[in-house]
């Protein structure tokens, strides 16, 4: 498929989240076409009149939206993040029962004006939902996925360029697994540039990173939303740039390898779970890479991951 023209976005909720989101695909141009959808009229109408009254500083893609599902009509991508938002000290597990509620209500109707949309889920927990969403539609596995450890991947690489002495790009490590408690990071296949992590010397002379410092980072990795939202309520900007660069790879059918949740099959062992790994994102959706080698402890933790969230999943169906 080529680079869809006309493309549109639609996102699902005018909270933080969403906002950010769309605020994130106006600036950046992800798509040509913007909408927001809520079911509170006043707070998703203001949203959009706030988003519009800056398009002069934006490139060309336009905003529009309200609480008619219909503002979703003929979308590409759905962007979802509608839903109970984590309280400080909660954990993303604990918002699943009330978001699947509302996932499960809403997913018919958007499907109805929007039924050959690529679904996209930011809502938490988004791997739990993922699955839940993909039994009851029926969709495709490559056609629905969460954006996963993709903010946390990003959040990684940050902390690694910043101890390294590089830039965020030049480092190549992913989060995979649970986008939550359990996720970890994929040490045995990190690499600055081509070196391998626990190889890279940092300009500056300070010391190489050890074991023990990059399973801290991991760590601080893991619980930067609870700091984020003891902070300040809510995490937002960067979720909308995570949710933003996985539109454009999709509207532009990137082919990007991007660590997104799709509900895994025969997968080193998992079955029926959606998880993170790295995968390929283009104009069809997402596409597990079979090929991702773990290390054996990488590998029990994977599937500890995949067990925690089965049970979530059982404990809503
Ligand atoms: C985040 O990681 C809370 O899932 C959200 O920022």
């Amino acid at each position: 498929m080529a680079v869809i023209e006309n493309s549109k976005v639609t996102v699902v909720g005018a909270g933080s989240v969403g906002s950010s989101a769309a605020y994130a695909c106006l600036i950046r141009g992800s798509a040509r076409h913007v909408a927001l959808y809520d079911i509170a009229t006043e707070k998703v109408e203001a949203e959009v009149l706030d988003l519009a009254h800056g398009t002069q500083f934006t490139g060309s893609s336009d905003i529009v939206g309200g609480s008619d599902v219909s503002v979703a009509e003929g979308s590409h991508v759905v962007v979802i993040t509608a839903g109970a938002k984590q309280n400080p000290g909660q954990t993303r597990i604990e918002l699943a029962e009330v978001n699947a509620g509302i996932i499960r209500s809403m997913m018919p109707q958007l499907l109805e004006v929007a039924p050959n949309a690529i679904y996209v889920l930011v809502t938490n927990p988004c791997d739990v939902l993922t699955v839940l969403a993909q039994e009851a539609t029926d969709l495709p596995l490559e056609r629905i996925f969460a954006s996963g450890t993709v903010l946390d991947t990003s959040r990684l690489r940050w902390l690694l360029a910043q101890r390294a002495g590089v830039s965020t790009s030049s480092v190549h490590a992913y989060i995979v697994g649970e986008h939550g408690d359990t996720e970890f990071a994929l040490w045995s296949a990190a690499t600055i540039g081509t070196v391998p992590i626990l190889d890279w010397r940092p300009a500056d002379g300070s010391a190489p990173f050890t074991p023990g410092e990059l399973d801290e980072i991991a760590v601080d990795v893991r619980d930067a939303a609870y700091k984020v939202i003891q902070g300040k309520g809510a995490t937002n900007y960067a979720i909308g740039l995570s949710s933003a660069r996985i539109v454009e790879a999709i509207l532009n059918d990137e082919h990007a390898v991007m660590p997104v949740s799709t509900v895994l099959h025969d997968f080193h062992g998992v079955d029926g779970v959606a998880l993170s790994v790295p995968s390929i994102v283009s104009a069809t959706g997402a596409a597990p890479i079979r090929e991702t080698s773990f290390s054996p402890k990488e590998l029990e933790l994977f599937r500890h991951s995949a067990d925690a969230l089965l049970k979530v999943a059982d404990s809503l169906r």
